[in-house]
């Protein structure tokens, strides 16, 4: 029988990031979440990847940023085509590049635009047409939060009762809220522990069962804040809700403490400022840096503040951004 002929093909996606946390599998195999989370994908920062399936190959290749990857991380996406390949029931191995306009690993969810990108490419590239819904879930197998960045603009994931509900899906369109996401950059080493080995962590603490206790109202309130463009209840319960994740990991065994100075006095100053009136929040993920959430008409004003502040690197500007799509 002749082989089917592949083409290259190519996907691009965003990071995203998360106003109601996603912390801790109870499928660590899978990546069924503990819990539901809620977030916003990020233009502006984005992962290409291309996949071109090969039968003359023994193995995956896998360029990243034009270096050849090999280990753990070769390893992590070969695993992850192995879902495709058993969807399409082709024994078939790929040439991978991939490359993203942002530094990975440093709390800028990097594997969330990575696995969007790359299970929307590879699974065209195989020729499995798979819709949203499935691609999230395939999504999801690589990067727990890369199942949100296949889906528009502010997305839910629904925790669901297995894989077959474990998807996400758009709340809201892009253009529905002109919310800005000032990335504040202090640190863009990689971060020790992944999120990988953090969820993983995440039932040793006492405070998860804590944290899930009250779950489904924080959700429930950021999912109203976030359509009725309420940004003061936003604000509220995004801030409360990183707070407890990060006090899941600060007492988890072995602990993870993922803020360095420079991150606790940009969440100070945002504070003051929200006293003063403006509309900005923070939230932080696996890494020290703050993604300081802005009501778009301020943003330049409060890029030029926090610019000032010690430690502040870069900042990357990132509004509402569109779904995992093919280029
Ligand atoms: O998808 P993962 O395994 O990289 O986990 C993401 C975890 C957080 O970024 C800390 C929270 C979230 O919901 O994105």
């Amino acid at each position: 029988m002749k082989s089917p002929d592949f083409q290259p093909v190519s996907a691009v996606a965003h990071p995203n990031i998360a106003f109601i946390k996603y912390w801790g599998n109870r499928d660590q195999e899978l990546r069924l979440p503990c819990n539901s989370s809620l977030s916003m994908n990020l233009s502006g920062l984005e992962t290409c990847t291309t996949v071109r399936f090969d039968p003359l190959l023994h193995q995956d290749h896998f360029l990243l940023s034009g270096e050849v990857v090999k280990g753990a991380a070769l390893e992590r996406v070969s695993r992850f085509l192995d879902h495709i390949r058993s969807l399409a029931k082709l024994n078939v191995y790929a040439h991978i590049e991939s490359q993203s306009n942002f530094p990975t690993g440093a709390g800028i969810a990097s594997s969330a635009s990575a696995f969007a990108a790359l299970a929307m490419a590879a699974s065209h590239a195989i020729g499995l047409f798979l819709d949203e819904k499935d691609l999230s879930r395939l999504a999801r197998k690589g990067s727990g939060s890369a199942s949100r960045s296949i889906p528009d603009g502010f997305v839910e994931w629904q925790a669901g009762t297995g894989d077959a509900d474990s998807y996400a899906f758009s709340i809201a369109p892009a253009e529905h809220w002109d919310l800005v996401d000032l990335i504040c950059l202090i640190d863009s080493s990689h971060k020790v522990v992944g999120s990988t080995g953090g969820h993983a962590l995440a039932g040793t603490s006492p405070l998860q069962s804590v944290r899930l206790s009250h779950l489904q109202q924080r959700l429930e309130k950021c999912r109203q804040a976030i359509l009725r463009k309420d940004f003061d209840q936003f604000a509220e319960v995004v801030e409360e809700d990183s707070n407890l994740m990060h006090a899941v990991m600060r007492t988890s065994s072995p602990p993870l403490i993922y803020w360095l100075a420079e991150t606790e006095i940009i969440l100070w100053n945002v504070l003051a400022w929200r006293k003063e009136g403006i509309p900005a929040c923070c939230t932080v993920d696996a890494g020290p840096n703050v993604h300081v959430l802005v009501l778009g008409d301020h943003a330049d004003k409060l890029q030029a503040r926090l610019s000032e502040l010690p430690g502040v690197q870069r900042i990357f500007r990132a509004s509402p951004g569109p779904g995992a799509s093919l280029i």
